[in-house]
């Protein structure tokens, strides 16, 4: 096993993880989603628990089996993930949140309950957006949060977009990275932002990326 091989850093802690995309139906048959294979979240749910963590993982549709030792919630939507998470820090007090999902921003506020059907080249449907809940903000705001980490994946500008996401996000951690280097990918490279400044986690794989970011999290958590 290959856990033996690890400090267990986050013994006995309670380590609650977001991954994968939110999917927003528009109608039975279609949706809405986001680029996410959910690989970096699956792969820190794998590195906490082999640190030692007890890992709840709330999860949108992926392609990837449940890491091994760690509890995984299927969600299909915004609402679904949010609701899911809240229920879970309801349940258990957790140490820490990693929300790594890339969670849609709005879902269809007019999704038809049955299948739109194609009535002529002019006739397109007409979607209304709604805002969706920010998962993220809602246990940030709760009173004794969790140790909260987010994650951006931003298109440019990250050294700047993250830095500042970090403050609007009100985070002590959060992760950044560049989509087109990371979407599907089975490597990463990695910006941490903290209130001291910025390091980087030179390109490698997720499953390093995720151990060399679980370390951080024990190290910053160690005191709490
Ligand atoms: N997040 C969340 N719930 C949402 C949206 C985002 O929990 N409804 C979390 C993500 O999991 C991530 C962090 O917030 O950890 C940042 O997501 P991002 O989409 O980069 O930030 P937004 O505030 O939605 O800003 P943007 O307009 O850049 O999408
Ligand atoms: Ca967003």
């Amino acid at each position: 096993i290959i856990a033996a091989f690890h400090a267990k850093t986050l013994a006995g802690k309670h380590v609650l993880i977001t991954a994968g995309p939110t999917f927003e139906p528009i109608d039975p048959v279609r949706g809405i989603t986001n680029l996410s294979s959910g690989k970096m979240g699956y792969a820190i749910a794998q590195a906490a628990w082999e640190a030692g963590a007890i890992v709840t993982l709330v999860s949108g549709p992926t392609a990837l089996e449940a890491p091994y030792g760690v509890r995984r919630i299927h969600v299909q939507t915004a609402q679904q993930m949010h609701d899911a998470v809240m229920a879970q820090l309801k349940q258990q007090k957790q140490e820490v949140f990693v929300a790594v999902a890339a969670v849609a921003d709005w879902r269809v506020a007019n999704a038809s309950e049955q299948k739109l059907k194609k009535t002529g080249d002019n006739d397109m449907p007409q979607l209304q957006f709604a805002q969706n809940p920010d998962i993220l903000a809602t246990v940030t705001a709760m009173p004794n949060p969790p140790y909260c980490v987010g994650f951006a994946a931003e298109s440019e500008n990250l050294l700047q977009y993250g830095s500042a996401k970090r403050q609007k996000k009100n985070v002590p951690l959060l992760v950044g990275n560049i989509g087109h280097n990371t979407f599907g990918k089975d490597d990463n490279e990695l910006v941490l932002f903290d209130v001291h400044g910025h390091t980087i986690l030179p390109r490698a794989d997720k499953q390093t990326l995720a151990l060399q970011l679980v370390a951080e999290i024990a190290l910053r958590t160690s005191l709490m």
